[in-house]
């Protein structure tokens, strides 16, 4: 009887995508906006507290003043307005170096790629890091002022140092990005990508652009760093950065490694967590448990169907995975998803108004030079422009760059369901490569911040994995202290360093 119900809805869905509309179809979106995606893609976005004027920032004709110029980077120092006194790094604002920037992306027809670029507060010597938030289709900007950025945004609308910013640690990155994600914007609907080949090939050009203008930062290391869906982007971005370098393509870029964090990147085994997470948490009961779990060969058949490159059958598996997330959430009550300690209260999880409240603010606007170009805080269009994308496999690629000596850190908030730890144990431990046996071997150590431990770590060689205490999907922003620590060893190679934890038999392979 179940059995017959979920083939039912894998038909449905079938059907759903045979109606609807493909990429190669210029002139239209994906799917018709009343579908489910678009359902999930404005729950998103609400659950943000996030209300974006547009939904995508695709340009009309006579609406591009930014569009003239035909230099590849247009960027310029800036200033934010509001800054409350530094009392923390002792750095006058006019020393800093913050610079905000739109790229003209070589291979688009008119997109161009917003950026912020804030100079390390400690040294210029420091590592480059890259940061990118998931959605699909979510700006930066909520993970610069909410997460690791150099400042926070006060209900008054002044801006407050953040101890703990990455720009206390390295030369710090924020890009928007799919384009028509937050300030990046194009006149042409044909720019909107579908895929990792389209975000990836974007974010390197991106990338040869930005150290062509900075050349003295070319030499310094360099990391990829991101959170939720940007466990499908920050895998193929490192793969295309080591590809290049490899073809000698650009000016060679220092990619040391790649850290994801509450990431999506192995959708069979993550989808396979979910319930056993949910389980091991209280969320729901085995009866509940047992009934969910009837959907699971199917989700997995059709997730093996979509693999690293499918496409049909990739939207399907979308549509019958998602079902096991749904039914949970149905049983769980009004959690926050992103963080079971909370609930969601009404329709909205965490409150970030005050990121589009500032970035409409004249003042700010004309600091960094965007015009009258709309900011859209998340974009529903873009996040289901990268549906086909969702249910690829993005562990593929990583063997092969950790086999090269690049490293990876997975590391996960304890209570986040959405990309809970626990799907990103499994498939780290899973991922084969010459280190696999030794990695699942070694001991789990203590992760100590101030002397007490604030997570689990399990490392060998080029890969580890961090348990966050105290944490859900948004790490830096829960645990900002513990985040920076993590930054700083693990680009450092000492995240490991600590005392041994004692021997226990763990449950988690
Ligand atoms: C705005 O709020 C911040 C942080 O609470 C505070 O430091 C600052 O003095 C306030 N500014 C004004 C003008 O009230």
């Amino acid at each position: 009887m179940e059995k017959l119900t979920f083939c039912c809805v894998l038909l449905l869905s079938l059907v759903a995508i045979s109606r609807a509309k493909f990429p190669d179809d210029h002139h239209h979106l994906p799917l018709p906006r009343s579908t489910f995606p678009s359902v999930q893609a404005g729950k998103l976005i609400r659950e943000l507290n996030l209300f974006p004027a547009k939904d995508v920032n695709v340009l009309r004709d006579g609406d591009a003043a930014l569009l003239d110029g035909s230099n590849r980077i247009v960027e310029k120092q800036f200033r934010f307005p509001n800054v409350v006194d530094d009392e923390f790094g002792g750095v006058s604002v006019e020393d800093l170096g913050h610079h905000a920037g739109y790229y003209k992306i070589a291979n688009s027809h008119a997109a161009r790629m917003f950026y912020f670029f804030f100079e390390s507060r400690n040294s210029k010597k420091d590592p480059v890091v890259i940061w990118l938030t998931g959605g699909p289709g979510c700006s930066s900007e909520l993970a610069m002022f909410y997460e690791n950025g150099p400042f926070t945004i006060a209900d008054n609308m002044s801006l407050v140092w953040n101890p703990y910013g990455w720009d206390k640690a390295s030369n710090l990155l924020y890009v928007d990005q799919p384009i028509g994600t937050g300030f990046s914007f194009s006149s042409d609907i044909r720019d909107i990508r579908h895929n990792e080949q389209g975000v990836s090939n974007d974010l390197y050009d991106f990338l040869q652009a930005f150290f062509s203008e900075h050349p003295e930062f070319v030499n310094n290391e360099f990391y990829i760093t991101g959170e939720s869906y940007a466990g499908h982007y920050i895998p193929a971005f490192a793969a295309r950065v080591h590809q290049g370098n490899k073809a000698k393509e650009g000016i060679h870029i220092n990619l040391k490694g790649f850290a994801i964090g509450n990431g999506l990147t192995d959708p069979a085994i993550q989808y396979g967590a979910y319930t056993d997470y949910a389980l091991d948490m209280g969320l729901i009961k085995q009866s509940d448990y047992n009934r969910i779990n009837k959907v699971l060969p199917v989700c997995e058949m059709a997730i093996k169907l979509c693999g690293t490159d499918g496409t049909v059958s990739c939207m399907a598996s979308y549509f019958v995975c998602n079902s096991i997330f749904s039914s949970i959430l149905s049983r769980a009550g009004d959690i926050n998803y992103y963080d079971i300690r909370k609930k969601c209260e009404g329709s909205l999880c965490y409150d970030f108004s005050n990121l589009e409240k500032f970035l409409n603010l004249k003042s700010v606007r004309d600091s960094l030079g965007v015009g009258d170009i709309s900011f859209v805080s998340c974009s529903p269009t873009v996040y289901q422009a990268m549906l086909m994308d969702w249910m690829r496999n993005l562990e593929a690629g990583i063997p092969a760059l950790l086999e090269d000596g690049i490293k990876l850190l997975v590391y996960a908030g304890e209570y986040d369901l959405i990309c809970n730890w626990l799907g990103n144990s499994r498939w780290v431990h899973a991922m084969e490569w010459s280190g696999q046996k030794d990695f699942v071997a070694s001991s789990e150590v203590p992760f100590e911040v101030d002397g007490s431990e604030a997570g689990v770590l399990r490392s060998h060689g080029p890969l580890a994995f961090l348990k966050v205490n105290n944490a859900g999907h948004m790490v830096p922003m829960d645990q900002p202290k513990a985040s920076l620590e993590m930054l700083k060893r693990w680009t450092h190679g000492k995240l490991s360093e600590g005392t041994a934890y004692p021997e226990k038999l763990v449950s988690e392979m």
